[in-house]
């Protein structure tokens, strides 16, 4: 199975709102998703069969990339592809000539953590109690590009 990254697409809001419901306990709503997809920046990974198993949400200001949202589907989770994913953002934003890259991750998240660990972000500092259902701390982290 080919497995392609591209830029989003409008009739891809179905799917990722889909995703969101079954992948995060306070998802976005189709309105914030769709607000965010569209005014900032947002990629699919799709099969061939064009279902879309992964998506990354974030926003460009000048040279600072706020990553808003990865996720990808539970039957593709544990084989690369969120890390294929932040590797063509990085490479994406060097070329754009963004300095650096902010994220905010549930301190309970030890996956997307991980993640992030392994594609060199460091931890900069706690927000408390910053997430509901269930009440959880924020780590921010950061990237250098
Ligand atoms: C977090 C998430 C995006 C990871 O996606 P993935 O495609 O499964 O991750 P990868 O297979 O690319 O894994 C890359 C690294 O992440 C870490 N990782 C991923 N899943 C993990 C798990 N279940 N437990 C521990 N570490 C994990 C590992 O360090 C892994 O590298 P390794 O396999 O060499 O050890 C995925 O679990 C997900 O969509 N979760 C729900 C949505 C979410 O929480 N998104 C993050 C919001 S901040």
């Amino acid at each position: 199975m080919d497995i392609a990254i591209r830029a989003y697409q409008d009739e891809d809001l179905g799917q990722i709102a889909a995703l969101e419901e079954k992948l995060f306990s306070l998802p976005w709503s189709r309105d914030s998703l769709k607000d965010s997809c569209e005014n900032g920046l947002c990629w699919v990974m799709e099969t061939d069969s064009q279902e879309i198993i992964a998506y990354l949400i974030g926003v460009l200001v000048l040279d600072e990339f706020s990553l808003y949202n990865i996720a990808v589907s539970k039957a593709f989770q544990n084989k690369g592809y969120a890390f294929q994913f932040l590797k063509f953002l990085i490479s994406w934003l060097q070329e754009k000539k963004c300095e650096k890259i902010f994220l905010e991750v549930r301190s309970q998240n030890l996956a997307a953590i991980r993640l992030y660990q392994k594609c060199g972000f460091k931890p900069l500092y706690l927000r408390r109690h910053y997430y509901k259902e269930p009440v959880d701390d924020a780590i921010t982290m950061t990237r250098q590009i």
